[in-house]
């Protein structure tokens, strides 16, 4: 199982757009999917269609080791996509992973138990530096970083480059890869990006290539309604007859391929 994460610290980067999109199409590839709502706020849970019911196990109930990590994962509606949802008690489990001394080794070791389940797991992970942030980035092979093609990105794309390279730092065995920065909400009038989004973009490469020697900054999502949409009505872009906007996708689906060289099944 390689483990991806969605981490960019602000909220509306398109964090769980992203989680979304690229476990419904490595679904629908053929891959057997864990997808994993670490946001106490629960829209991947949400967006997925799911609600918990009272009394049964979420993400909390898994870290804390009160079931095992089996009796926290549920089918979708979707055919080879599951879920550890949370809703908003998760929030409470940030005192007892900082109590533990290795809370960012705590979700990595929980998923042990079903990495042979699953070819991927796809997480999402909430918008602040916090312990639940830490331990989602410790359990990643590979990271895609969302980051809203405005100046509240950038800002988000530094305070996460940063914790990234905290962690690498702090230990060595951090074997987490950023696979690339994903701008979010590009705007373009007609055949045009707008001026805005332009110098932004630009933006995200001069900062992306302070730390890194190769261009991690990956085509664009662009700003356009039919991702709610889609969201809205249970689609993939590729059902809406969105081939070009889910390019972007594509790309992130071929980088998570590149973490263990294997190809496209379909
Ligand atoms: N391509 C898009 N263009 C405009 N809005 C979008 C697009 N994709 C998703 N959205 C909306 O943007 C909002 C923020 O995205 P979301 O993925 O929830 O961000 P985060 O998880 O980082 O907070 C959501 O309400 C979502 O419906
Ligand atoms: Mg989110």
């Amino acid at each position: 199982m390689q483990t991806v994460s969605s981490i960019s610290l602000a909220g509306g980067q398109g964090k769980t757009t992203m989680v979304l999109f690229v476990a419904r199409l490595l679904a629908a590839k053929g891959h057997t999917v864990l997808a994993i709502d670490a946001d106490p706020q629960s829209s991947l849970t949400t967006f997925l269609g799911f609600t918990v019911e009272p009394d049964s196990p979420t993400l909390l109930e898994v870290l804390k080791k009160q079931v095992d990590t089996k009796d926290g994962i549920y089918e979708t509606r979707y055919n080879n996509l599951f879920l550890i949802p949370s809703d908003d008690a998760l929030d409470t489990v940030q005192d007892y992973l900082a109590g533990s001394g290795t809370g960012a080794l705590t979700l990595g070791r929980r998923l042990k138990s079903v990495a042979k389940l699953f070819n991927y797991c796809i997480i999402d992970a909430p918008p602040q530096r916090s312990q639940i942030s830490l331990t989602v980035i410790g359990a990643s092979d590979g990271l895609m970083i969302p980051v809203e093609a405005s100046v509240k990105g950038l800002q988000s794309l530094i305070r996460t480059l940063e914790l990234i390279n905290e962690l690498k730092e702090e230990d060595e065995t951090f074997g987490g890869r950023v696979l690339g920065v994903v701008p979010f909400r590009d705007r373009w009038v007609g055949l045009r990006r707008t001026t805005e989004s332009e110098s932004n973009i630009e933006s995200m490469k001069q900062i992306t290539s302070q730390w890194f020697e190769e261009d991690l900054v990956l085509p664009s999502i662009r700003e356009s309604e039919k991702f709610k949409q889609a969201i809205n009505r249970g689609l993939t872009l590729h059902e809406m007859g969105q081939e070009d906007l889910a390019y972007p996708i594509e790309v992130l689906v071929d980088k998570i391929y590149s973490l263990d060289g294997k190809h496209d099944k379909s």
